[in-house]
């Protein structure tokens, strides 16, 4: 069972969850005290070419708030990306920092609001970050379905190459919306990918020696629902896609425990390979679930008790129907597609150096992890439970 203690707990200040939503931001600004002025809009590329930041820019100019749109977001942000939005916003004096589009634009625009007060630069930031006084109100609107990130107090972005956390409480915006019309023609492959990586959090957090109680409760929810809607969602089911975007956001939440060694393993995969975040996680967890099967008993038969809905379900079972899911919506399972050489001795060594993770509940050993890789690259998840199964 999870821990009954809770050293912290977050939650965005406002959720507002309805189709359509997004038009809403410039009134839901005003209820909140948010003076007139500025309101400086992280936006995805491709989201905001094809008009989907209409509505929420009009709604802005309706409420009275003047706007400036950066939509530079290509692709995962790296220092240069987040650096050239901050030099754009510095000349707005912004009151309000809005995210829109995927965890990218979310997660640059948590770094661009933090910026117009910090004096440090961004190639500082790492880890947990200062409280600081006087940040412009934060909106984050997402429009994939994977990484949560207007729950999190997480932002993420790559330095010389390497994937970087930065940490603050402050990063929960003030107000996060659920807007499903904007996931209504995300394409299958993007939703599945992202899906993945919401599911992802919602069980590797379940593993995290810093879960509790509450974040099981949301973790649990929100895989189950992952599960139930992913394969409708993927054909095209709006409900369904809309159920998948409520579900990233609570895995958002439970998130703030922190996830565990399926990330590590998936940064990893991910710079290796040039893989979409969510692909690396899709690979990495059932995989993750097998090296970690060495965690107390009771805890992880819970965890497969609350997400499978099945009093007898096991940690196994858990790992192949995650398997099974990833394959039925075209996300590959091993890595016999990325070449033929057989990386996993350098593979396994550079998740424990690179990423090393305290909260894990079976501690990263090199080794071992290598000799995980060798059962990934070609998918054996049977060979790797038995060979994880013994204690080093
Ligand atoms: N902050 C957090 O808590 C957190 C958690 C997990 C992952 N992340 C980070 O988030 C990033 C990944 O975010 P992501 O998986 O959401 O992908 P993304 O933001 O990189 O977007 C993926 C692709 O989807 C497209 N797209 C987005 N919305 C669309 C829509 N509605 N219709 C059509 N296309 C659309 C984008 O243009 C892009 O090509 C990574 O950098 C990852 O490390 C952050
Ligand atoms: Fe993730």
């Amino acid at each position: 069972m999870a821990s009954a203690d809770i050293a912290e707990f977050l939650f965005p200040r406002k959720v507002v969850r309805r189709a359509g939503a997004s038009a809403e931001v410039g009134a839901l600004l005003s209820a909140q005290g948010v003076r007139s002025g500025s309101v400086f809009i992280v936006a995805d590329r491709f989201v905001h070419e094809s008009g989907m930041t209409s509505a929420l820019i009009a709604g802005l100019h309706e409420a009275g708030f003047e706007t400036r749109v950066f939509s530079g977001i290509v692709g995962e942000p790296n220092l240069d990306m987040v650096q050239e939005a901050a030099a754009s916003a510095a000349a707005v004096q912004a009151v309000a920092v809005i995210g829109m589009g995927g965890g990218s634009a979310l997660d640059t625009a948590k770094l661009v609001s933090y910026q117009t007060v910090s004096g440090a630069s961004l190639r500082e930031l790492k880890g947990p970050v200062p409280f600081l006084a006087n940040l412009p109100a934060l909106v984050m609107i997402p429009t994939t379905t994977g990484t949560g990130a207007e729950a999190t107090k997480v932002a993420m972005f790559a330095v010389d190459g390497a994937k970087r956390a930065v940490l603050s409480a402050q990063f929960v915006p003030d107000i996060a919306v659920l807007d499903a019309d904007l996931v209504a023609d995300l394409p299958p492959a993007v939703l599945a990918a992202t899906a993945l990586d919401a599911l992802s959090h919602a069980i590797e957090s379940m593993m995290s020696t810093t879960s509790n109680e509450l974040t099981w409760h949301f973790s649990g929810e929100a895989a189950r629902r992952i599960f139930a809607q992913l394969p409708r969602a993927f054909d095209g089911d709006r409900e369904a896609r809309s159920d998948l975007l409520y579900a990233s956001f609570l895995a958002g939440v439970s998130l703030n425990a922190g996830v565990t060694l399926g990330h590590s393993m998936s940064y990893i995969l991910a710079a290796r390979h040039h893989l979409a975040h969510g692909v690396g996680c899709a690979l990495a967890l059932p995989f993750a679930l097998a090296y970690n099967q060495l965690m107390p008993a009771e805890e992880a038969d819970d965890i497969a008790r609350l997400v499978l809905d099945r009093p007898d379900a096991t940690l196994r079972e858990l790992a192949e129907d995650v398997q099974r899911l990833t394959a039925a919506v075209g996300i590959p399972t091993d890595l016999t597609g990325f070449g033929a050489e057989d990386e996993s001795s350098t593979l396994g060594p550079a998740v424990a150096r690179d990423y090393p993770r305290p909260t894990n509940p079976v501690a990263l050993e090199p080794e071992r992890l290598a000799l995980l890789f060798s059962h990934l690259r070609t998918g054996d998840l049977a060979g790797a439970w038995t060979a994880m199964g013994v204690p080093a």
